[in-house]
């Protein structure tokens, strides 16, 4: 272990003492001070963060409510996102400085982008769009890899003034269908292919698959052919990217009003449809940027690496927008944390680009913890690193300990949503750090009020479990609708408890206000940091021929925290063995939704528990997969069922917990 890293060590073991030495009070009341200034005037507070970017006309209606719960941040401020991040920065003296570091282990290639190549492109491809009849408010889907394409097209968009929706490359055909019938796109932008570990993913059928299963028709494809898979492309429908670049001129960034939408992003909810999370222009580039300084400790030149895919929230926010409109350098990393070539690849890269912040899912640090217990391949120079972010998913204390201990740099588990695009809970690398308390994502970040309620939405006390919820209005950034369809906005977060956001999460407060986020409240799960609804599973296991009834949850797994299993209840007079249906549920779900569902297990059963009224009682089945103790309710029908349930997951080896 090297000076700083035990330096490091002596500070995490004294702060994390029940009490707090007089020294560690001090970032503690920094802390609060922010928190409640944040709070008490919020108006003033985002005012200061948004007179820090370059508008075209600055607002000056900072927050107003609309009707209902719905509120609106920096009303008449006028801006583009793209020139926030690229004209700006080449403005500020930034355009022969790295913007972006395309590394792609899976091809053997690594490029530079400076802001003013990136620029150039970017302003490129927007033209191609603009000659594609693509303008203000038109939706563009790219379903693209992890290549400088995406950010290119994603930033191309932007410029417009029109609404990009990233499409995650790991869905099917049938989602991607789903999301361009709810999007409606002008435009679609994909690539010939993507490479995962020793496999071509050829993207192009399932774009033209996806293209007949939708109701809706775009008028154009601009496809990026890769040398590794060249794509067959149709005729007067399908244009080739680096054609269409010759021939196109550089556009110009179109303003929009900050409350335009910037893009649509799909995630999932409880039923079978995804919800279009909508983001706009104004809340959402002042939010990252407060963030970047506050959450990341990051400013111009600063090197960050999120280890995302730009198909996810994290992606957008942390590879694309926030540090470009910080002016860092921000990474694209085309590979895995193993076995591309192995698991040294995060701290190589980190290393070799001189990153100062790492963020990635704990899903990623399990992976390399298991191909590498001992952390031998961390043989590099990682004196730039300041800080390892976490999120996406629960960051289990073992997993926690273990990059503390082996890397030796401060650990931050930080609690986020796609609906808020940024940060609710962490703590705080750009202020002054907290003492780290394992299981826990720290501290609301100043400009979210966050609060523990009962089922019945009082407030609870320090430790006692219950939903978190947030006062409103949400600071800036934060989701402002569900894209055309407002009243599931409305239902989905605002009315269950009158007054706060829903989060869907549940957890609790300890006696120093740190927040401890234990688990979704609903049928959303996580599998290796990728929300997934448990309905929408539900849905395609109950069109088997054979199955007459199922439930589906998430269990345990040891790399990617939660797995999907389905519980079968099979028609009368069918007959199959539990392997086949297994088998041919794993094929439906893989053809349905898209193999990083990683649905792989099906378990027959002769009941399931339910409510007299008829309702599963999923709950109870979770809490039997974590083996955690659980109380039969009253109104259950037939309680001798759980017996039998918790007998066969035992046999199976199916209960257990990070
Ligand atoms: N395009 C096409 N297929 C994809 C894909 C993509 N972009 N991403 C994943 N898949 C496929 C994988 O090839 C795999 O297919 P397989 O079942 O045929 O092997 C399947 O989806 C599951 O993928 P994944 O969950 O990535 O599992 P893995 O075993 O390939 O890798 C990890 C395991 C832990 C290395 C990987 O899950 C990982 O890096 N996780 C971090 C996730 C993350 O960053 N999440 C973002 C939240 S911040
Ligand atoms: P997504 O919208 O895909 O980013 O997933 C958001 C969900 O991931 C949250 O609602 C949580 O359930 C979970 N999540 C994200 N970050 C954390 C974290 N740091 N701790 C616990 N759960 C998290």
């Amino acid at each position: 272990m090297t000076s700083s890293n035990q330096h490091f060590h002596q500070q995490h073991t004294e702060h994390s003492t029940e009490h707090n030495t007089q020294q560690s009070n001090q970032p503690l009341s920094t802390y609060q001070q922010l928190h409640s200034h944040a709070a008490s005037a919020p108006e003033l507070f985002w005012q200061q963060q948004a007179a820090l970017l370059d508008w075209f006309e600055a607002p000056t209606q900072i927050l107003t409510q609309q009707d209902g719960d719905h509120y609106q941040w920096f009303a008449d401020g006028v801006l583009n996102t793209c020139y926030l991040a690229l004209d700006s920065q080449v403005k500020q003296g930034r355009g022969d400085q790295t913007a972006l570091i395309y590394d792609s282990p899976v091809t053997g290639s690594k490029r530079n982008y400076s802001y003013l190549q990136l620029l150039d492109e970017v302003a490129l491809f927007a033209g191609v769009l603009q000659q594609q009849g693509v303008g203000k408010g038109d939706r563009v889907v790219i379903y693209l890899p992890m290549i400088p394409q995406a950010v290119i097209a994603m930033l191309a968009v932007a410029r417009l003034g029109a609404v990009h929706s990233v499409v995650f490359g790991g869905f099917s055909a049938h989602e991607l269908a789903l999301r361009i019938d709810d999007a409606t796109p002008k435009v679609i932008v994909s690539a010939s292919c993507g490479i995962e570990i020793n496999r071509l993913i050829a993207y192009k059928p399932l774009l033209d698959e996806a293209l007949e299963l939708a109701q809706h028709q775009v008028s154009h494809c601009i496809i990026f052919q890769r040398e590794q898979l060249v794509a067959e492309l149709q005729p007067g429908r399908d244009l080739d990217w680096n054609q269409a670049m010759t021939s196109a001129s550089p556009a110009a960034c179109v303003p929009v009003k900050a409350t335009d939408p910037l893009y649509i992003l799909y995630t999932s909810g409880t039923t079978g449809k995804p919800k279009g999370v909508v983001r706009d222009n104004g809340g959402h580039a002042v939010a990252l940027s407060y963030s970047m300084r506050t959450i990341y400790d990051c400013g111009p030149g600063d090197v960050f690496f999120a280890a995302s895919d730009v198909g996810w929230v994290v992606g957008h926010s942390y590879i694309v927008y926030a540090p470009l409109i910080a002016g860092c350098t921000s990474i694209l990393y085309e590979g895995k944390p193993v076995f591309t070539p192995d698991a040294g690849a995060f701290w190589r890269l980190c290393a070799e680009y001189k990153v100062k912040v790492l963020f990635a899912a704990p899903t990623a640090f399990r992976a390399v913890r298991k191909e590498d217990p001992e952390a031998a391949l961390q043989t590099y120079d990682l004196s730039a690193l300041k800080y390892i972010f976490m999120a996406g998913e629960r960051l289990d204390p073992a997993t926690y300990y273990w990059v503390t201990d082996k890397i030796g740099k401060p650990v931050i588990d930080h609690w986020w949503q796609t609906e808020t695009g940024w940060a609710i809970s962490a703590n705080l690398a750009g202020v002054a750090l907290l003492p780290a308390k394992a299981g826990s994502a720290t501290v609301p970040v100043p400009g979210y009020q966050v609060e523990i309620l009962s089922d019945d939405g009082s407030r609870l006390g320090p430790k006692e479990q219950g939903y978190i919820a947030i006062q409103l209005p949400l600071p800036p950034g934060c989701l402002s609708t569900i894209w055309g369809n407002d009243d599931r906005f409305v239902d989905g977060y605002l009315r269950t408890f009158p007054g706060y956001y829903a989060s869907g999460d549940g957890g609790y407060l300890d006696e120093d206000g740190y927040l401890f986020v234990m688990g979704r409240t609903d049928d959303v799960i996580n599998v290796a940091g990728h929300r997934l609804s448990t309905g929408e599973m539900e849905q395609i296991v109950a069109s088997h021929p054979a199955v007459a009834e199922c439930c589906v949850i998430g269990i345990h797994e040891a790399i990617k925290g939660q797995q999907p299993l389905a519980m079968v209840l099979l028609k009368n007079g069918s007959v199959i063995e539990e392997s086949v249906l297994e088998a041919e549920l794993a094929a439906m779900v893989r053809k349905e939704i898209g193999a990083l569902a990683c649905f792989k297990k099906a378990i027959i059963v002769k009941r399931l528990p339910k409510t007299r009224s008829g309702k599963i009682l999923r709950k109870l089945l979770r809490q039997i997969a974590a083996g955690s103790e659980y109380s039969i309710p009253s109104t259950i029908d037939d309680p001798a069922c759980l017996a039998e349930i918790q007998h066969i997951m035992a046999e199976k080896q199916l209960v257990g917990q990070l």
